[in-house]
């Protein structure tokens, strides 16, 4: 059993297989946090809540005397504002008179196996016998306002999820200012909190923070995950490195608005809430209405920030990115964006393609352009048909040229967006999100399509469908190239329209819903920008997102290296792309480019009619090597063996096949030195008493060795030169 009620002490239990999560119903009522940590087997753990009279801590009208049963420093599992409690908290009510209060106390609770359903937003998956769910109902002590808190628990995962559900019993309408989905409140202060920030083409930097006290946030109001900020953090003790230290992270399933709120409070306890951002998110709850918050992972990992990315990993590839991806290996793919954008021909692509198609590639993308008056960025999104002048045998006789070259074709859609300059926003001026009476905000001149209207999803369904079967194509790459902003919608009353971020996002998802279900075998890969749509959310419809448009390939290693924290590499979009590079112009040899994109999906977005033939030779080379070794970068256990913030010399990681019987290990050098310094690098993950054998060398090495005495990097003259070493136990 992973879940315990132990009815005389009203205490809950919850255990992982290495995490135990344990809360009690106080003696008024509130449901009060005791301990989340490594596993603990049968104790109450109650005694870890304690109380004191701190002095300008007030406490429940019933609690009289007992002054230090207050909620203002009690641990809690879902603080509500307004009832002394001061700290930051998950639910914010308005009533119908103006009152901003809930006290919520326990009710009642269910036990079952399987799992909780949130309608409308992507969940983690697991059958009946795989988790176990608890729901416990809160009611505000003066009001019909409920909520039920959720808890999955996923033993053999080694994950805890929480969601819950706001409802309003009640006959009079509540406004909710704040709905968030979870709270963990530790006894303990000084930790610290990593967080993931960044900007376009620089995503997902890791900064460590010790959490102050004072509220420290990382967040999105921009109606996406964002670039600037990932749905993703973790809580963890200040000495917590690679290998060892607690850690907790803190994984949101939603790819809209999000926060992530810590703080230390005055007697120096910690807590963070995450949910949905409430900036600008005003919902009302009619009689009977319920709100439904997303999900937050998490997940505890008593040893180190390297199994907790791991935990994490296998958690996306069991439970949330769709299973029928995982079992196959990914096209090796030509993306002719960094090559031509806008400016490209039927004949020039097909020339492409026949050349990527004589060096070992299998699908080929094409990108942004093909569709209507889309010759710039000024125009023709939301016009979804083939560009006659560019595509003059459409897309159906596009791809059909394609296949004849042995080539799968891959198509690129924005269907969120609309240009002014379209057919689309001349028709319907009224289905984008914008305020009337206000010149909109624009970013590389589009608008956002207001995803909240179902005519609006049924029209972009109907045309996106048509592309594709028009195109029959396999791979669609589904791109969103702003932010929201001036959100406002045409179908919603102006009581409503704080709701409407919120709704943009349940309609994408049925949207995606809708359209990877009718077209199951397509791979679809998500795409913002590069990155700015880079989480958990996504990923329950799309295996794979594009990374980040950043393609210099020692910048890729910082942003893959933060990437891989709270992602899988199997999900990492990754391409080589020109010697000299589009964003950085910094020149990076082939092999390094290639040794790089490795570390995900793996395709290439260059003109590969440039490549002289030593360089051809090196193409077909690098995507024989992927082909042999992707089964571990897909299946593997993914070890970070250096860091940008400590090592400005080397980058380098490495894949262990789970049954530890391969490896492959990659190291680039970002820096060089005259003159250098010795380097071994110490191998992780390795079975200590197995014997290895280095491909292409004859000395064989104890797991032992590699591990703790290291590998010595071979000197790597030159500008970012690299190498790798695939290891077989023999
Ligand atoms: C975004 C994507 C790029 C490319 C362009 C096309 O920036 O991240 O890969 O598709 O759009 O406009």
């Amino acid at each position: 059993m992973s879940i315990i009620y132990t009815p005389e002490k009203k205490l809950f239990t919850l255990h992982t297989a290495g995490s135990t999560w344990q809360m009690k119903v106080g003696r008024y009522g509130h449901l009060l946090h005791a301990y989340y940590g490594k596993k603990v087997e049968d104790m109450d753990l109650s005694c870890l809540i304690r109380e004191m009279n701190r002095g300008f801590c007030g406490v429940p009208y019933e609690a009289g005397e007992e002054r230090g049963y207050s909620l203002d420093t009690l641990p809690q599992e879902y603080p509500a504002f307004g009832v002394g409690d001061y700290r930051t908290a998950c639910l914010h009510a308005v009533h119908e008179d103006g009152s901003q209060a809930a006290e919520l106390r326990y009710v009642s609770h269910r036990i079952y196996d399987g799992r909780y359903q949130l309608p409308g937003l992507p969940s983690v998956r697991a059958s009946r016998t795989e988790t176990q769910t608890l729901e416990i109902l809160l009611r505000d002590k003066s009001s019909e306002l409920e909520v039920v808190l959720y808890y999955g628990v996923l033993e053999q995962a080694d994950v805890i999820t929480r969601a819950c559900r706001i409802q309003n019993r009640g006959k009079t309408p509540i406004r909710l200012l704040r709905a968030l989905s979870c709270c963990v409140d530790l006894p303990d202060g000084n930790m610290d909190l990593i967080t993931f920030h960044g900007r376009h083409a620089m995503e997902r930097n890791v900064q460590r923070t010790r959490i102050p006290h004072g509220r420290l946030s990382a967040g999105s109001t921009r109606g996406t995950s964002s670039h600037q900020s990932n749905p993703f953090v973790i809580l963890c003790d200040p000495d917590a490195g690679e290998d060892w230290g607690n850690c907790c992270g803190m994984t949101f399933v939603y790819s809209g608005n999000f926060l992530a709120e810590a703080e230390t409070d005055q007697t120096d306890q910690t807590r963070i809430v995450m949910g949905i951002h409430p900036d600008g998110f005003c919902w009302t709850l009619e009689e009977g209405d319920t709100f439904v918050t997303p999900e937050v992972i998490l997940t505890f990992r008593p040893d180190g920030l390297g199994p907790l990315s791991r935990t994490l990993h296998d958690l996306y590839r069991e439970h949330l990115i769709p299973r029928r991806f995982l079992e196959k290996r990914r096209p090796i793919l030509l993306n002719n964006w960094e090559v031509t954008e806008f400016d490209f021909t039927e004949e020039k692509l097909l020339s492409l393609a026949e050349s990527a198609a004589g060096l070992g590639m299998e699908l080929f993308v094409m990108d942004d352009g093909w569709f209507g008056e889309r010759n710039h960025d000024k125009s023709g999104l939301g016009d979804w048909t083939a560009n006659r002048a560019k595509l003059p045998s459409g897309l159906r006789g596009f791809s059909e040229k394609l296949r004849n070259l042995s080539m799968k074709f891959g198509i690129w859609i924005e269907p969120e967006m609309v240009n002014e300059d379209s057919a689309l926003f001349r028709a319907h001026p009224d289905w984008c999100l914008q305020v009337p009476g206000r010149s909109p905000n624009l970013e590389r001149c589009q608008l956002v399509l207001d995803l909240s209207r179902q005519n609006v999803r049924d029209y972009l369904f109907d045309c996106i469908s048509k592309v594709l079967d028009e195109s029959q194509a396999s791979y669609v790459k589904w791109d969103m190239n702003r932010n929201l902003s001036d959100v406002w919608s045409a179908a919603l009353p102006a009581s409503r329209q704080g709701e409407v971020s919120h709704r943009y996002v349940l309609g994408l998802y049925e949207l995606m819903e809708r359209l990877t279900g009718t077209y199951p075998d397509i791979l679809w890969e998500g795409c913002s920008g590069g990155g700015g749509r880079f989480d958990a959310g996504i990923l329950c419809y799309m295996p794979q997102i594009w990374c980040s448009d950043n393609t210099d390939a020692v910048e890729r290693t910082r942003i893959q290296y933060g990437t891989s924290f709270g992602y899988p590499i199997c999900a990492v979009g990754a391409h080589v792309s020109a010697g000299i590079n589009q964003q950085t112009g910094r020149q990076v040899p082939l092999e390094t480019r290639a040794e790089v994109a490795m570390a995900g999906t793996f395709g290439y977005e260059m003109d590969v009619q440039r490549l002289d033939a030593s360089e051809q030779e090196q193409v077909r080379r690098q995507i024989q090597n992927y082909i042999r070794f992707e089964h571990i970068i897909r299946l593997g256990d993914y070890y970070r063996l250096t860091s940008p913030d400590t090592d400005e010399t080397l980058a380098a990681w490495q894949f262990v096949a789970k049954d530890r019987t391969e490896s492959l290990v990659s190291i680039v050098a970002l820096h060089p030195k005259a003159n250098p310094p010795f380097r071994r690098i110490r191998l992780k993950g390795l079975e200590e008493h197995a014997v290895y054998r280095i491909d292409g060398e004859d000395q064989v090495w104890k797991g032992s060795a590699l591990m703790y005495a290291g590998l010595p990097v071979p000197p790597l003259w030159g500008d970012y030169q690299s190498c790798h070493f695939y290891i077989r136990r023999l």
